[in-house]
Parts: structure tokens; sequence; C-alpha cells
């Protein structure tokens, strides 16, 4: 049984779109592997803590003395664990919303999900071979405006830091444009996601 980890950042809860289109792609994943177990991490609902003064200090006093098995490390334990990574994320600023980044800061831990060498060389721990980001942006960033994407890009760049060797985005883009069919770019994300899903 594969084990998928769902990590939902979307802050509008079920008026979510790419939370829309992110459930459309987990019941086609389901449809095609019903022994996949799939595990959300609803991060609205959890709200871990950002990086204070105080969290990093408990972080870093726990790791010194190798207690990898506190609570503290329990979420970059189970995204190292996972054997495929589904995030969905609405775009904002340019970027994703900041629980995702939280999360990331506290998933990004040395000896877990990522290492170095005997050499000092990086080497990503994570079992994972795929990581999703699921998206749904308001304008559209895939075109000449690439450059300022950097949702994205942070994620594709932290894949190859955890060890994960697949990084796929499905987006919905232009969604908040007057000119565009909203319903009809959608749909034809929703397509996607089932043909995505049916490989992956
Ligand atoms: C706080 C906030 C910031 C946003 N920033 C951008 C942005 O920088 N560029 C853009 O194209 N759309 C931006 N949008 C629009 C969203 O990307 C778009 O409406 C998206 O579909 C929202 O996803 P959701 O329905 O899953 O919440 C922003 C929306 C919000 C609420």
């Amino acid at each position: 049984m594969s084990e998928l980890l769902f990590v939902n950042a979307c802050v509008r809860g079920e008026r979510s779109r790419t939370l829309g289109l992110a459930r459309r792609f987990l019941e086609a994943v389901l449809a095609k592997h019903p022994d996949c177990s799939i595990t959300e991490r609803n991060l609205c609902a959890e709200r871990l803590q950002p990086q204070y003064p105080e969290v990093l200090a408990e972080r870093d006093a726990l790791w010194a003395a190798g207690r990898l098995d506190q609570p503290m490390f329990e979420p970059a334990r189970q995204f190292a664990a996972a054997d495929q990574i589904v995030i969905a994320a609405p775009f904002w600023d340019l970027n994703f919303p900041a629980i995702l980044k939280i999360y990331l800061e506290r998933i990004s831990v040395t000896d877990i999900t990522f290492g170095y060498s005997g050499k000092g060389d990086m080497v990503g721990q994570c079992r994972a071979e795929k990581l999703l980001l699921i998206t749904t942006r308001g304008g559209s960033y895939s075109g000449e405006l690439a450059w300022m994407e950097m949702g994205a890009r942070q994620l594709e760049a932290l894949c190859a830091m955890y060890g994960i060797p697949s990084f796929q985005c499905l987006c919905a883009e232009g969604l908040d444009d007057v000119r565009n069919d909203k319903a009809a770019l959608l749909a034809e994300a929703a397509a996607r996601a089932e043909a995505l899903a049916a490989e992956f």
C-alpha cells in the first residue's frame, strides 16, 4: 500500500478552487489505486507556530540532543516517509501562503528530510519519488511573466534538496482575469488533473 501525503494549504477552505482541483485529483488517484492511503495535513486547522526565537531554540536544543523522535519533528518524519506528496496551495503575492512556508521550515530538518555526505555535499533523505503542487492563480505566470512566479520554483528547488527526483505542477491560471472564461479554465484543469492522476 502506498502512502500519499496531502498537504492542504488552501486558506479559503471549501470555497477554494485550488482545493476543488486537488480533491478532483485525489479522487481520481483513489479510483485508479484503491489501495493508496491518503493522509491529509490541513495547515489551517493545524496552525503550526512559526519559528519564533523560542520555537527555534527548542528545536535546536532537541536536535543537538539527538531527540529526533520528539513531536516537534513529527511533520518532518511524516514528510520523509511518504511515498508520494501532493501540496495544494493557492498563488498569493507571487508565491504560496505563509502557512505553507511555516510548514516547510518545520519539515526542513537535517538528518530527517535532508543531510550531508561525508564530503559535505547536501543529500536528500526523503523517500518520495514525486511531489505534485496543485495551485490556481488569478493571473497568468507561465508565459513571459514566469520569472515572477516564486512558489512552484521554490518547491521545485526544495525537492532537489529533499532528494525527491520528480516535481510537477498542476495549475489553473488566469482565473481572476475578466477576459477569461473561469469555468472553462477550471474544467480544462480538472481534465488535466484526471489525466495526471492516471499516471501518478
Ligand atoms: C491574499 C491573496 C493574494 C493573491 N496574490 C495573487 C498574485 O500575486 N498573483 C495572482 O495572479 N493572483 C493572486 N491572488 C489571486 C489568487 O491566486 C486566485 O484567486 C486563486 O485562484 C485563489 O485560489 P483559491 O480559490 O484556492 O483560494 C491572490 C489572492 C489572495 C487572496
